[in-house]
């Protein structure tokens, strides 16, 4: 595995303050010492999510969540630890180097070398176009109408109708293995062939302007349209987008995504500077989510062809469900099949017009219903009644259900209350769904509020495990003296005393770090329990006092209610031993 030092994730904590961080994320409120707010990790009214400066954990008594920055981070961005070190590296202005294995540098040297050759293969391509040989190819740019500006931002190129690229790549020092891995070149029985000949060739460049892959287009009517570079180790399909590094270098409040490159490039061209394509296959859930690290609004332009439609829809939900607001582009007339053909024929100031009145998602599938169904025969209405609530009854906001009601009732002639009828029927069992996952969620709440605020034995339990994070010598050497370890109830908070322990033992308490000592969900959110939990040097003595009276004192009367229960029983053997026993604890719980 690569990695960073503890010295550098150190570094990057201390870099990061946790209150500035989760303020990013949540809206925080100072309350004493420590900071509160709405839990991002779970839903609530109240807040039970703090945020602890001096401590800088965070810890939620509502779900439990808990821990430091990082694990904040990770949970709220959904990211791996590597990424997430990278992130806060970047907010702090950290520049990081990352320790490799022997085995990741290899990788990390061949991947870079096929990143060079990629580069190589663009240039090369692009000057094709500028040769005899892209004559024609060049010609066919120009006639699509764009310009060599355009050609040159986006790196267009041209590929010959001839094998040239093994031994051009060979020339410049590149292995066979190399440019085999790099899919420019195909070995086919024993010969060196280029996976692209005459096409028009558009480079795809990630975010870090990096070419991973390449598309190829015919020149005629011919098929396939275009070809794609295969994945590679340097790409994956279905992860990137393209013109993303484009629109990423300006500020933008949407971004429009279209289907091919060609609608891509265009638009730019024409001053629609916030346009990326999904290359061909139907949205994914990664390019959702690295779409909407961008821009949180979306506008979908594919074809309006069946397939399109289809992808449209798939991309809609995923998008939604990502995050994003989402919206979906009309063209407004039939003559033209895509945004290319549109801009070039109706210029930029009428497909600004389109951008701004996109539809929502809910227009668009209600307006698929509604021509879908014919509502004019009494099953297809039903049909379209049902379909139709399902996309509404999900809506929150009853002023937007009445906005949607209204359009349909206009729409259709259908009066509105059969409509409301259908929506409410589905209302009132997705409510019930729901009462039931909360009071599910409710009785858990309980249970986690009452674990870790109501009782008084697990509190100074967790005091112990509190007051020994504290790195401070002396506070153990009282803790040790007074408090019985035997007495601790639960089993889990004890492993981790016991750990604790163990550091001071051995005079390495000073370098202990919680949250890289235990890392497994239920530990760390132990750990972020204490969070509320203080102390001064005025009281310490009297807080381990009364830590050991507590587990003293619960010791004894769990003793006191086991013996109660026996003496209930008949027959009982040592009667006046335990009854002496007995008496002899109901003193020593006065004397606490
Ligand atoms: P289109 O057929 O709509 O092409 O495919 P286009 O981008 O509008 O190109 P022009 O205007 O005909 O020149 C949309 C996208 O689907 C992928 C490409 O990424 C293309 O840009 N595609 C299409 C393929 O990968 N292979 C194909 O054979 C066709
Ligand atoms: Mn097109």
């Amino acid at each position: 595995m690569a990695g960073y030092s503890e010295e550098v994730i150190q570094e990057v904590i201390n870099a990061n303050d946790i209150v500035d961080v989760v303020s990013g994320y949540v809206q925080l409120k100072r309350a004493g010492r420590n900071y509160t707010g709405l839990c991002p990790f779970h839903k609530e009214k109240t807040p039970s999510f703090i945020v602890s400066p001096d401590k800088q954990i965070y810890h939620c008594f509502g779900c439990g969540e808990g821990g430091n920055v990082i694990s904040f981070v990770m949970k709220v961005e959904g990211i791996d630890f590597m990424d997430t070190i990278e992130l806060l590296a970047q907010k702090a202005g950290i520049t990081l180097q990352r320790q490799m294995t022997p085995y990741n540098q290899k990788m990390k040297d061949e991947k870079d070398r096929i990143y060079m050759l990629n580069k190589e293969v663009a240039n090369h391509f692009y000057k094709n176009l500028y040769s005899q040989s892209g004559k024609s190819a060049l010609e066919y740019l120009y006639n699509r109408k764009l310009d060599d500006e355009t050609i040159k931002k986006f790196g267009l190129g041209f590929s010959i109708n001839r094998n040239e690229m093994f031994d051009f790549l060979k020339e410049k020092g590149y292995t066979e293995t190399e440019i085999l891995k790099s899919a420019i070149v195909e070995k086919k029985e024993n010969r060196y062939v280029d996976k692209f000949r005459n096409r028009l060739m558009f480079p795809i460049v990630d975010i870090r302007d990096r070419v991973i892959a390449f598309g190829g287009r015919v020149m005629d009517n011919s098929k396939p349209k275009y070809i794609n570079s295969p994945d590679t180790v340097i790409y994956s399909k279905g992860k990137n987008l393209f013109a993303l590094n484009v629109v990423k270098k300006q500020r933008v409040d949407k971004i429009l995504i279209v289907e091919g490159y060609m609608d891509t490039i265009s638009l730019h061209q024409r001053g629609i500077n916030n346009v990326v394509a999904s290359l061909g296959t139907a949205l994914t859930v990664e390019q959702a989510k690295l779409l909407s690290r961008y821009c949180k609004e979306i506008v979908v332009g594919y074809d309006s062809d069946e397939a399109g439609q289809a992808a449209t829809l798939r991309g809609l939900d995923i998008l939604s469900s990502a995050g994003c607001e989402v919206k979906v582009l009309q063209l407004d007339t039939k003559d033209v099949k895509d945004p290319d053909e549109y801009i070039i024929k109706y210029g930029s100031g009428r497909f600004n017009n389109l951008i701004n009145n996109a539809i929502t998602l809910v227009e668009y599938k209600l307006n698929l219903l509604l021509s879908k169904y014919d509502i004019t025969k009494i099953d297809e209405k039903v049909k379209f009644l049902n379909e139709m609530a399902k996309v509404l009854a999900v809506i929150d906001n009853d002023i937007e259900i009445d906005v949607y009601v209204k359009k349909i009732s206009d729409d259709t002639g259908i009066t509105k209350e059969p409509i409301y009828a259908e929506i409410n029927k589905l209302k009132f069992k997705y409510a019930n769904d729901l009462k039931n996952i909360s009071a599910i969620s409710e009785k858990t709440n309980l249970k986690l509020k009452k674990a870790n605020n109501n009782n008084i034995t697990q509190k100074a339990e967790l005091y112990i495990i509190f007051l020994l994070l504290e790195k401070n010598i002396n506070i153990y050497n009282l803790i040790k003296q007074k408090v019985n370890l035997d007495y601790i109830e639960n089993l889990k908070y004890k492993e981790i005393i016991e750990v604790l322990y163990s550091y001071y033992e051995n005079e390495l308490y000073k370098s202990m770090d919680a949250l890289q000592l235990f890392s497994n969900d239920e530990e760390l959110q132990i750990i972020s329990s204490t969070i509320c939990l203080e102390y001064n040097d005025n009281n310490i003595g009297k807080i381990i006092e009364d830590i050991a009276k507590t587990l003293l004192k619960n010791k004894l009367e769990k003793r006191k209610i086991e013996i109660s229960k026996i003496l209930t029983q008949e027959n009982i053997e040592d009667k006046e031993e335990l009854e002496k026993e007995l008496s002899e604890i109901l003193i020593k719980i006065k004397r606490i």
